[in-house]
């Protein structure tokens, strides 16, 4: 008993300290099976991150079947094309060296087909609220999330540029003060073209593709799923009925 009090104790600690040390996430409900989100998402991410950003793992061919879109279109309207010949089984790389990355950014622009995944959507949704104006950022902005971001506020024209407010928290160490500055708020500086409520769905868009994306045979299981239980209990009933079936004789 005594074990299992400290355990969850030490447990409580932990929580406390591993949320303490977070900047608090904005949450996101997103819908895998809203085929729109998917598309605009899609489309957004094309042309908004490809620039930079692979997704190396997704090939055009299992995009356009993802986001129920013919390969034509695909084709046409989604497929970012380096080399000039455009095939639907390409995968959806850039064209960016290492080199390049390292020149322009101090490091190649991580490949996101996991992102979702490792950061999670909630992450996700509030890095791409998080970007704010400081004249030392290697792009004139930085990120709550990610300080020190090497990544350029590429949504500023439709969220507009955003001030972070940070407070002084002082806290006693031992005999010495420790002053910490936290981020407290954003503030509007500049205006986007899009409003708050339009980027919140746009970014929301971009979020579900990505986490589409991340495991796009997520539907598939979670359909297939729903037949392996049925399948189950038919076979229970099946299984019960034999089993009566040879034991008649026997009592
Ligand atoms: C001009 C190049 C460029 C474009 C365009 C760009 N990014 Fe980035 N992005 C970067 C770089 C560089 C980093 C690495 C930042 C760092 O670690 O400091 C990054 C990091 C990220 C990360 C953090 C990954 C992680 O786990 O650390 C996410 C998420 C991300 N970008 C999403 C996006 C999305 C979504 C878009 C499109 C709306 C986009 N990026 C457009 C350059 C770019």
């Amino acid at each position: 008993m005594r074990k299992l009090t400290l355990t969850l104790l030490l447990y409580c600690v932990a929580v406390a300290v591993y949320a303490s040390s977070e900047v608090g996430l904005k949450s996101v409900k997103i819908n895998l099976k809203d085929v729109g989100a998917l598309q605009r998402g899609g489309k957004y991410y094309v042309n908004y991150c490809m620039g930079c950003h692979s997704l190396k793992f997704v090939s055009y061919s299992s995009l356009a079947k993802g986001l129920r879109l013919e390969e034509d279109q695909v084709l046409k309207h989604l497929m970012v094309s380096w080399s000039g010949k455009k095939k639907i089984g390409n995968y959806m790389t850039v064209s960016m060296s290492k080199e390049q990355g390292m020149a322009l950014f101090g490091k190649l622009p991580p490949d996101l087909s996991t992102v979702a995944r490792s950061r999670g959507t909630d992450w996700l949704y509030t890095y791409l609220h998080s970007f704010y104006e400081d004249p030392k950022g290697r792009f004139g902005v930085n990120n709550t999330l990610l300080p020190g971001v090497s990544m350029p506020h590429v949504l500023v024209h439709l969220q507009g540029l955003q001030v972070a407010k940070f407070k002084k928290v002082v806290s006693r160490v031992g005999n010495s003060e420790v002053t910490k500055s936290v981020f407290e708020k954003f503030e509007p500086k500049e205006k986007g073209i899009l409003s708050p409520a339009e980027y919140d769905a746009m970014t929301k868009d971009l979020v579900t593709f990505l986490a589409y994306v991340g495991e796009p045979a997520k539907l598939e299981r979670q359909a297939l799923g729903v037949w392996v239980i049925l399948f189950m209990l038919v076979f229970t009933g099946i299984a019960y009925l034999l089993k009566k079936e040879y034991w008649r004789d026997v009592h």
